[in-house]
């Protein structure tokens, strides 16, 4: 079952600000403010010095402006040995950090589905070695022109275990060489190949945060 994060968030925002003033929307200073914020308890990350218990937690983390950190980059080879045999394949490889559990996984996937490779239709499970315990299951889609989705658990506590469901996409707008190469004077028999095609694109970094964040009960 998964549960939508916003009566978690309603409930621990306030049951850790005790308003000071008598609040209320549009209350004295001091009290639940004109924003609906109490700001004698200024939240995470902006945390005072010193910091507020809790800052910086995995809960802190996974509870405020959540965000991954994504690198990710795509490659793809179109190899025609002859003008009627080919050898494609497109690579997509990205290493995404989860803040809140400190963990970084490298995964990667592999197409031959011509001629675009990977079409937004299959899901594809990130299995990191070694496994990270923290990071219960990843998995992701990817378009090649130029989306990413991705679906992602991760675990807070070892007592009290709270089990996180993020959820992500994203378009990439990769920047992207395209080298098509064909032999002028191909001779079949030769061993030499007919044409190449090249797609490389540089590794894009960005920070992605979810659409939608709940917890898994
Ligand atoms: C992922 O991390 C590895 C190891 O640091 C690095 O070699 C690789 O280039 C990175 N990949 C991307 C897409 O950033
Ligand atoms: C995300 O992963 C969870 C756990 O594997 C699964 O139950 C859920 O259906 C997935 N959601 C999507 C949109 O793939
Ligand atoms: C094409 O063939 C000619 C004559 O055999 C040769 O001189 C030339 O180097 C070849 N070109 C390529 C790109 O292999």
């Amino acid at each position: 079952m998964i549960l939508s994060l916003l009566p978690l968030f309603v409930l621990t925002t306030f049951a850790s600000c005790i308003p000071h003033g008598p609040g209320g929307p549009g209350g004295p200073p001091g009290g639940p403010g004109h924003d609906g914020h109490d700001h004698n308890c200024p939240t995470c990350p902006t945390c005072p010095a010193p910091p507020a218990p809790g800052c910086g937690t995995c809960l802190d983390t996974s509870l405020h402006d959540f965000a991954w950190k994504l690198s990710i980059e795509y490659h793809a080879f179109w190899y025609f040995t002859t003008p009627a045999h080919q050898n494609s394949w497109g690579t997509v490889s990205f290493n995404l950090t989860n803040p809140a559990v400190a963990a970084t996984i490298r995964c990667q996937a592999d197409s031959d589905r011509l001629s675009d490779f990977f079409y937004g239709d299959q899901w594809y499970t990130c299995t990191p070695s070694p496994a990270v315990a923290a990071l219960p299951a990843t998995s992701f889609k990817f378009f090649t022109h130029s989306r990413f989705e991705l679906n992602q658990t991760w675990t807070c506590g070892d007592k009290k275990p709270v089990t996180f469901l993020g959820l992500a996409k994203t378009d990439l707008n990769l920047q992207c060489t395209d080298v098509s190469w064909t032999n002028p004077n191909y001779t079949f028999g030769t061993g030499e190949f007919y044409s190449t095609r090249d797609v490389k694109c540089t590794p894009a970094t960005l920070d992605l945060k979810p659409y939608y964040e709940g917890l898994v009960l």
